[in-house]
C-alpha cells in the first residue's frame, strides 16, 4: 500500500486534525523548548490513501527555519511519515526556508532512528526539559516503553 498523496489541511479536515492530534498527544497542544503551541493553529499536511486521511503532521515556518511539531501515521510503517516528512521539506524548500528542525523526546527511540535516517542530525539535548514541559501540560506521561521521559532532543536537516 502506498501514500496516494498528501496535501495541506483545508478546513473540512480539521476534526481529522484534532482527533489525531488527541489520540497520540491527549491533547492539541505541544510543550516543546519551554512553550505550548497548539498545533491545530498552524498548517498542516494531510497523508492519502485513497480517500482516507492516515497520516497528518502539522507545522510552524518561521524566519529560522520550518518546525515541525508532530508527526502521526495512522497506518505505521507503510511510508506514511516518510510522504509527509518529504512533502514537507519540499514545502519549506520552495518557500526558501534554510532547514527543517524537530524537537523529540529521549524515549521516542523509533522517532530518532525515523528521522536520523532520513537525513535529519542530533543538534542539541535539553536535558530535564521535559520537567518544565510538564508544568504546561501535565498529561505528558512520566515514561513510556519503560524508559523515563526526561530530555528534549532537536534534530535538524539542511536544506
Ligand atoms: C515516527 C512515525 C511518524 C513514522 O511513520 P511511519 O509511517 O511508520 O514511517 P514509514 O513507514 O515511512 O517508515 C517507517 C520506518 O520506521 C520503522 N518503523 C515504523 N514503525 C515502527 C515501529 N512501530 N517500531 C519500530 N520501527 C518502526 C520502519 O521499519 C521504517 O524503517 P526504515 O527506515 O527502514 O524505512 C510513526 O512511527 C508514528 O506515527 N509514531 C508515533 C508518533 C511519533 O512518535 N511521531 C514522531 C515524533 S513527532
Amino acid at each position: 500500500m502506498a501514500v496516494t498523496d498528501v496535501r495541506p489541511a483545508t478546513p473540512a479536515d480539521a476534526p481529522f486534525v484534532r482527533a489525531t492530534l488527541e489520540n497520540s498527544w491527549a491533547t492539541t497542544t505541544v510543550a516543546v523548548h519551554g512553550e505550548l503551541i497548539d498545533a491545530t493553529d498552524g498548517p498542516a499536511l494531510i497523508a492519502w490513501l485513497a480517500d482516507e486521511r492516515v497520516g497528518l503532521a502539522t507545522y510552524r515556518p518561521d524566519d529560522t527555519g520550518w518546525e515541525l511539531l508532530s508527526l502521526d501515521a495512522i497506518l505505521a510503517g507503510s511510508g506514511v511519515g516518510t510522504a509527509l516528512l518529504t512533502a514537507l521539506t519540499d514545502h519549506a524548500r520552495d518557500h526558501g526556508a534554510r532547514r527543517v528542525w524537530l524537537v523529540t523526546t529521549n524515549e521516542n527511540t523509533t522517532a530518532l532512528r525515523f528521522y536520523q535516517r532520513r537525513g535529519f542530525d542530533l543538534v542539541a539535548v535539553h536535558r530535564d526539559a521535559v520537567a518544565a514541559a510538564r508544568r504546561l501540560k501535565p498529561e505528558i506521561p512520566d515514561s513510556a516503553d519503560g524508559i523515563p521521559i526526561r530530555h528534549e532532543l532537536e534534530l535538524e536537516r539542511m536544506l
